[in-house]
């Protein structure tokens, strides 16, 4: 696989240090990823890609509002949806591509309570028992709206009997929602 320069790996959304992690639950899933918030393509989609390269049935699409990929993965199994994660169209466009469950839902969009609301309403009948969700930046407090956005996390985790737990605690942090 043709990676990018090292100077820009994991650099755009600070995610450089979780990208271990991320390749590691990528290869640990069932092959298939959703990556919601994928930017410029050299954090999150990189590891993903990384943890599928040699799983037997791999399957990435990544999401976004925009297109602004700088690196894009060259292999037949990874799209882009170009749309919003708030929005019906955009969830039957990846239902459609997907035509399966994913083992890992990767969230990093908007970081505030309204989006994830939505965002887990919206996308959680896609997920098993099985899946597991991992969530960029719940450590980033200076944002405004960050309380909101775990706030609405943990009501939805409890409501639906998803256990959260706060995965990794440095500097951005990586949460970690599963079935217990
Ligand atoms: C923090 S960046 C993602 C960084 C990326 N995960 C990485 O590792 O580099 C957040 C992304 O969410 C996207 N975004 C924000 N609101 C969105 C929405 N409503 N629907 C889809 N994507 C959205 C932005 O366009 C941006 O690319």
């Amino acid at each position: 696989m043709q990676e990018p320069d090292p100077a820009v790996i994991g650099q755009d959304g600070a995610i450089q240090n979780f990208m271990g992690e991320i390749t590691r639950h990528a290869r640990a899933s069932n092959g298939y990823v959703l990556e919601l918030g994928c930017g410029k393509g050299t954090g999150s989609t990189l590891a993903i890609q990384r943890g599928l390269k040699n799983h037997p049935t791999p399957l990435h699409i990544s999401v976004d509002i925009q297109f602004q990929l700088e690196w894009r993965p060259q292999v037949d199994w990874w799209f882009f949806v170009k749309g919003d994660t708030r929005d019906e169209v955009t969830y039957d466009a990846v239902e459609g591509l997907a035509g399966r469950q994913p083992g890992l839902i990767f969230m990093d969009t908007q970081h505030n309570g309204d989006q994830m609301r939505r965002e887990l309403e919206l996308w959680s009948p896609m997920a098993t028992k099985s899946t597991v969700w991992l969530f960029h930046d719940p450590y980033m407090w200076e944002h405004p709206n960050m309380y909101d956005r775990m706030h609405a996390i943990s009501v939805f985790a409890h409501r639906n009997g998803w256990t959260y737990e706060d995965y990794r605690t440095e500097q951005h942090g990586l949460g970690r929602m599963m079935k217990s």
